[in-house]
């Protein structure tokens, strides 16, 4: 795994949306697997003011919370089209439905959906301080494949700073498996603010740990990790 440490989130933001346009730049029709929560905005910002050529590329996001409505502003639908999608075309553009009556078949559905476009090229990542990866939450074991997941109280708590309040923090996501994300060519993952520091450190330890599923990361053979300065500082 290579780390980058960048002085901060300015630029570990350029940084990791320098990344992806050399991806699309070599890769037009790139298969690009998206992230949300608040780290990645500065990179999709960098992204459109570099007027970066989305028209070739398909996209397929990380995860949704379950049930949740499109139009609701805390939907990562939502997010992703008021950071990306409406100022950028994209050839095609995929996220797990959360208003789907049936949640496993739609991660079946979600599941072949990539598998049809070929696989993902590169996938973003951020980094729950839980060290959660998409919602795979820390357990005993974890899934392969897209799945429905319950979330933990401290992934609530870390969520409720975007809703009225944590009670309105829907409970259950769907979310691409430990599988889906492992599977991917080239792994990024952004991560500031000393919130994030543990989670890297332990990235970095050499031990795998199901309990904090970005340790399993340490698998894959390309990953970059983007960091700030706070975020590399656990001693
Ligand atoms: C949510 C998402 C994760 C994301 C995490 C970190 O829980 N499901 O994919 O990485 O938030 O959020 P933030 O970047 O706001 O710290």
């Amino acid at each position: 795994m290579k780390k980058i440490v960048c002085k901060n989130y300015d630029e570990m933001s350029k940084e990791g949306a320098k990344i992806i346009a050399e991806q699309i730049a070599k890769k037009p029709d790139s298969v690009l697997g998206l992230a949300t929560g608040s780290t990645p905005i500065g990179l999709y910002k960098c992204l459109r003011d570099d007027n970066v050529d989305f028209s070739k590329v398909s996209t397929y996001n990380l995860d949704e919370y379950y049930p949740i409505s499109k139009t609701n502003d805390q939907s990562y639908q939502y997010f992703m089209d008021d950071n990306l999608f409406n100022h950028v075309t994209v050839k095609s553009m995929d996220i797990p439905n959360g208003e789907a009556k049936d949640a496993q078949a739609e991660c079946r559905r979600y599941d072949e959906a990539i598998e049809n476009a070929g696989g993902i090229d590169l996938q973003l990542l951020g980094l729950g301080p839980n060290g959660h990866i998409g919602f795979n939450e820390p357990d005993d074991q974890l899934s392969v494949g897209t799945h429905l997941v319950e979330l933990t109280q401290s992934t609530i708590d870390a969520n409720a700073r975007f809703f009225a309040s944590a009670d309105e923090v829907p409970r259950h996501a769907l979310t691409l498996g430990m599988g889906g994300i492992m599977k991917a060519k080239k792994i990024l993952v952004v991560a500031n603010g000393k919130g994030k520091a543990d989670v890297v450190k332990k990235m970095f330890s050499g031990v795998i740990d199901t309990h904090v599923p970005a340790t399993l990361l340490q698998l894959h053979n390309d990953v970059t990790v983007i960091v700030d300065e706070e975020a590399n500082s656990a001693e």
